[in-house]
């Protein structure tokens, strides 16, 4: 853009124009080298620290359509007033321009993404900005897109353009220009800007850690890039041992970065990233949860951490030397780091979010339920949180070590049973052979071991400890379909179940006798399958969720909780069936949502990142867009304001219209209150429905009143 920038000035400007405009930029020059002379600093600083004295926001009006957006104008704010000179200087330094009004349409998408500046705020309604123009004048922008000449010598912040591109999942640029050096500690960290946040990639936040030993924080010195995706943990990927032991590193992404003065009031709130994968496999680097349309669009800085996986995760032996537990110390690690260093990101220590999907929901649950994680995070969001059924279950019903161990028989199957010492011939088995055991042998949940977990689970009935948050929590509709989809059909429930029943190692088959799950009338072999489906689902994720939802309500051991459930979905391209896609019709070539599809486990992440364009993939029926930009609405107003309603002069700020109307037709999204439950059936139009699934979870032994005497 800064090529076109210039090329549009020499073709707009005549011979004698462009005379004053170069003799000018030779004056502005002089000064801007005299300033350098006065400047605080005598360190020679590189050009992509420069600028960095002042607080830095992308001003950018993300709604998700990627290449296709009409919100094309973009922008970045160098926060701290200037004269016009520095003001271009500091523009410079981020390889950029003055935004230029001539080239760029402000009602593309800066009056709103600039507006909103002012909503949070930061400015005055009558705030001018330092913008470009052709002449020799030093021209200021105002929140209607007013322009003024003024005397250069006034300090004003200024508006810088914007022309790092977008990045999706096989294009970036991470050439030097977009680079971005940042201090943190003792420690500096290069990273680089697309056009939507700073992405600071690959950050250690503990020290390699040893085999069966806790993460501890990592304080740095020195410089270190921070632009490749750093190693996965450890995984078996297809009968392959892939990653490393020394993963323990964290993505960062962030639409601002404060300037050397750190201001409390302008930090963000931060999204703490746990991926699913069983505990067994997953990534940050997993293209479908890149925050940075999250970011932009929500304001907030997310943080995504790497944990460690299967036994090296996991694994619990004996109950004084590997005692489990190590990537819940992973998690607590990485938000100790979070407390420590966020807010040289522009992230708010006090207003951190964790989130997670499946096993990293699971995650979640965990540091609910860890003193080891108090004070660490403020809210929690659980997306398919993995409880009930084995197995599932031990998920969230923590085992003692002995049981752990026993369940596993690691110790066996690496022929350290009889080694004198157990710990030591465990650390000598070769890494790929602990990552390639049998699935049976690979241990993936959580333990009790008296330091990260002391009781058998959550104490959402208020017995034992907890950390009390505003939490989230919530399922698809159909989770279990896209697992049970290849098995064999049956026309038969009883013995649809018993086969189930063999893969959940516990016979679920009496559902079969319940009314709960009499099967409509119609294609009896599809009746049973979605029969089947609903008791799974049901019984592996759905009924204990709204159990934990409604006992913690009911003895206000959560301050606030809001439950809900994806009705749309969009499963991501490396986990999905042809059951998980909506029919295609001849309106809808690409799949009508609106008609029945099963709504299957994960379906929810790419529309919760926004990710769906990012991806190559399309809006099936023109709504998926509108309805990722409400979900991240819902969830970043969470974030901000631990309600999942977001403030309808936010939404006008923004310019975020489609969601504006859209909670207008859904109405309030309340929390869960214990005489009448409700959740939310996220779709488009959303609604507040009762608690669903009543007679089938109490069928299935799993009644909303679960934990009331369980715990
Ligand atoms: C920004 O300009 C567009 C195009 O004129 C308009 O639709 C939108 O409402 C404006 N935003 C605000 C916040 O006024
Ligand atoms: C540790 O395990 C041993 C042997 O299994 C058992 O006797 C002991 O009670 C356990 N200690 C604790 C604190 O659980
Ligand atoms: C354990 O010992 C058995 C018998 O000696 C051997 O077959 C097996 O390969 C060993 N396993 C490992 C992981 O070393
Ligand atoms: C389904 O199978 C079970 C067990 O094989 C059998 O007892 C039951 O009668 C069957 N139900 C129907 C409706 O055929
Ligand atoms: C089974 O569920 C699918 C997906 O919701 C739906 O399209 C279909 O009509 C259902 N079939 C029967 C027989 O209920
Ligand atoms: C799908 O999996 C492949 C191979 O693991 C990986 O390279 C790719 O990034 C994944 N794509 C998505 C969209 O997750
Ligand atoms: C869920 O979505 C399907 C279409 O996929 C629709 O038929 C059904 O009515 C929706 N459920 C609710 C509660 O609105
Ligand atoms: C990714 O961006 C590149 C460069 O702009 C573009 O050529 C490509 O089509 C994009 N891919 C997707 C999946 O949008």
């Amino acid at each position: 853009m800064s090529s076109k920038v210039k090329s549009v000035i020499l073709h707009s400007t005549s011979k004698s124009e462009l005379n004053i405009y170069l003799l000018t930029m030779i004056r502005y020059k002089i000064i801007i080298f005299l300033y350098g002379l006065i400047g605080v600093s005598g360190n020679t600083v590189s050009p992509a620290v420069a600028g960095l004295d002042s607080a830095l926001t992308i001003l950018k009006d993300n709604d998700l359509y990627a290449q296709y957006t009409t919100r094309t104008s973009d922008g970045i704010l160098v926060e701290a007033e200037k004269p016009f000179l520095v003001a271009h200087k500091a523009c410079e330094s981020l390889g950029e321009s003055l935004w230029n009004p001539e080239i760029e349409s402000f009602s593309a998408g800066l009056n709103n993404s600039l507006l909103y500046q002012k909503y949070l705020g930061k400015f005055s309604a009558g705030q001018q900005f330092w913008v470009g123009s052709a002449g020799n004048t030093c021209q200021a922008i105002d929140f209607k897109g007013r322009f003024q000449t003024l005397d250069c010598h006034r300090k004003l912040p200024a508006i810088c353009t914007q022309s790092a591109p977008l990045s999706n999942l096989s294009f970036v640029d991470t050439s030097p220009r977009f680079h971005i050096t940042k201090a943190m500690g003792d420690q500096t960290l290069t990273g680089y800007r697309d056009i939507n946040s700073w992405r600071f990639f690959g950050i250690r936040f503990s020290a390699a850690p040893q085999r069966f030993g806790y993460s501890s924080v990592y304080s740095g010195k020195g410089h270190a890039m921070a632009i490749d995706e750093p190693a996965r943990c450890l995984q078996n990927l297809n009968s392959e041992a892939v990653g490393s032991e020394d993963c323990l590193f964290l993505n960062l992404w962030t639409p601002y970065l404060p300037g050397k003065r750190i201001t409390k009031k302008d930090l963000k709130p931060v999204m703490f990233w746990l991926y699913g994968g069983g505990n067994v496999v997953g990534t940050i680097s997993d293209p479908g949860a890149d925050c940075g349309n999250f970011v932009a669009r929500g304001d907030v800085v997310c943080v995504g951490i790497n944990y460690r996986l299967g036994n090296f995760g996991w694994l619990a032996a004996d109950n004084t030397t590997i005692t489990g537990n190590y990537a819940l110390s992973d998690m607590v690690t990485g938000l100790k780091w979070v407390q420590k260093y966020i807010k040289y990101f522009g992230g708010d220590p006090a207003r951190v979010t964790i989130m997670g999907e499946s096993a990293g929901a699971a995650g979640v649950r965990a540091l609910l339920a860890s003193k080891t994680a108090k004070g660490l995070f403020h809210a929690a969001i659980m997306e398919s949180q993995p409880v009930g059924y084995i197995p599932h279950r031990w998920y969230a019903e923590y085992r003692t070590i002995a049981e752990h161990t026993s369940a596993f028989g690691v110790l066996e199957a690496v022929n350290c049973t009889s080694a004198s010492d157990k710990v030591a011939c465990l650390r000598a088995t070769d890494a790929s052979t602990l990552t390639l055991l049998p699935a049976d042998k690979v241990a993936n949940y959580p333990v009790i071991d008296n330091k990260f977990l002391e009781s058998n689970g959550l104490q959402v009935t208020g017995k034992g400890f907890i950390n009390s948050v505003p939490t989230m929590i919530g399922a698809t509709r159909d989770e279990s379909a896209i697992a049970l989809g290849p098995l064999p059909r049956f026309t038969n429930l009883t013995e649809s179940l018993a086969l189930i029943s063999s893969l959940l190692t516990q016979d679920i088959t009496a559902a079969a006798n319940s009314p709960a799950f009499s099967l409509p009338p119609g294609d009896l072999a599809e009746a049973v399958f979605n029969a089947t489906v609903r008791v799974a689902t049901d019984g592996t994720i759905k009924c204990l969720g709204l159990a934990t939802a409604y006992s913690a309500a009911k003895h206000k051991t959560l301050p606030s909780i809001y439950a809900f459930e994806f009705n749309r979905t969009y499963s991501p391209p490396n986990y999905t069936s042809s059951l998980c896609s909506p029919p295609i019709t001849p309106e809808f070539p690409l799949g009508d949502a609106n008609q029945e599809y099963y709504k299957c486990h994960a379906g929810e992440v790419i529309l919760v990142f926004g990710t769906v364009l990012r991806l190559g993939l399309p809006d099936r029926d023109g709504l998926d867009i509108p309805f990722s930009q409400a979900v991240i609405d819902h969830w970043a107003s969470f974030m901000w304001r631990y309600d999942p309603n977001p403030n309808p002069a936010y939404l006008k700020a923004r310019g975020y219209f489609n969601t504006l109307n859209q909670i207008s037709l859904s109405g309030k999204w309340e929390t869960v209150k214990p005489k009448r439950p409700e959740l939310r059936v996220l779709q488009w139009d959303s609604l507040s429905i009762p608690f669903s699934e009543g007679p089938q979870c109490a069928a299935l032994g799993y009644p909303l009143n679960y934990y009331e005497a369980y715990l």
